[in-house]
């Protein structure tokens, strides 16, 4: 087509899908039928990772659930058991490439093909940037972005071959936008928004549309995995209630989930304004949370 003629196509398209957008505001979307489906959890040994599996667990679906934390896993796997389903707890330490692998294969062997995987687990490090030791930097990065690759290469193939699944990427406000003192823990969890994008477009690419992807980006949570979160615009939430905003975006295959819902506007005004408008935003917003500076200034 030429390109005159495909502009006023674009426009069209675009103008549908604003209207697509209103409408669906006001008719509720459908959600799909989980259950049965075997969904793979990592680091549901606790927090938002643990309250999604009592969510699937209420769809009906047989979980595997994966912590480093033996205790922690096995007390989620007792309540989704308490709660009907059969859960299967597994110590992996999602740190390491091998351990992944390994636990990968016992899943595919004794449980069967994972429908959903949704990659949880995460590290933070709140301190300065020089002041992170070189060991914390390296484990955020393996935990929060590269354990998505090792459990994609393990669990994506089958899916791909049925042309059915789902991957959910739990990434993080502070995958949109920045914090000072997080300096490593946002740039792993802006390079997993980036895994969560590319790899939804090849799936596209690969003309694999039975295969679902979401990306799921939460402000603070009240789990103790950042202390002492607070906001004014978007004060901490607690992780039952996220989880039940995730589910909800989950299973209508939403592809950007921000809860909450108000953190998508703020992620648009932070690219949108200008940069004295942006930083007057952030003033506004308060954000606060504890962390260490062991940074000074030396003599030399
Ligand atoms: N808490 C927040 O404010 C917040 C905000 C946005 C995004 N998130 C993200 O949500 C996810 C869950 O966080 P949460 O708030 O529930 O924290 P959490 O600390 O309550 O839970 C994280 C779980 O991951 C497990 N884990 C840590 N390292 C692991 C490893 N190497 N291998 C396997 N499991 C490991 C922990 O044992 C723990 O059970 C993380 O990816 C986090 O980055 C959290
Ligand atoms: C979500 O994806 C599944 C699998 O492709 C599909 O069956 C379902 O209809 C989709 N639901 C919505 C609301 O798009």
């Amino acid at each position: 087509m030429h390109l005159l003629l495909e502009i006023p196509v674009f426009f069209l398209v675009v103008l549908y899908s604003y209207l697509e957008a209103l409408v669906k505001l006001f008719i509720p979307v459908k959600e799909k039928c989980v259950s049965g489906q075997i969904v793979l959890i990592t680091g549901s040994g606790h927090g938002f990772g643990r309250a999604t599996a009592y969510e699937f667990a209420r769809c009906q679906c047989k979980l595997v659930l994966w912590d480093i934390n033996k205790n922690g896993v096995e007390e989620t796997a007792e309540e989704c058991r308490r709660l009907g389903v059969t859960a299967h707890a597994f110590v992996v330490d999602c740190s390491k490439k091998e351990d992944i692998y390994s636990a990968a294969e016992k899943v595919r062997k004794e449980i069967g093909d994972v429908d959903i995987l949704m990659n949880n687990a995460g590290v933070i490090s709140p301190t300065d940037v020089l002041s992170t030791e070189d060991q914390a930097i390296q484990k955020m990065f393996e935990v929060n972005i590269l354990a998505h690759y090792w459990t994609a290469k393990a669990f994506l193939p089958t899916m791909m071959k049925n042309n059915h699944g789902h991957i959910i990427t739990v990434a993080s406000a502070g995958g949109h936008i920045v914090a000072p003192f997080l300096v490593a823990y946002c740039s792993s969890k802006f390079a997993a928004v980036g895994l969560h994008r590319a790899l939804t477009e090849e799936l596209s690419a690969l003309k694999k549309d039975g295969v679902k992807t979401s990306c799921i980006c939460p402000m603070f949570i009240n789990s103790d995995f950042v202390k002492n979160p607070s906001s004014r615009l978007m004060p901490p939430l607690e992780p039952e209630e996220v989880a039940s905003q995730a589910m909800k975006g989950i299973l209508t295959n939403e592809s950007m989930i921000f809860i909450p819902r108000f953190l998508k506007v703020s992620v648009m005004l932070d690219r949108f304004l200008p940069t004295r408008g942006a930083k007057a935003l952030w003033k506004l917003n308060k954000l606060k949370f504890d962390f260490t500076i062991g940074y000074k200034d030396k003599e030399n």
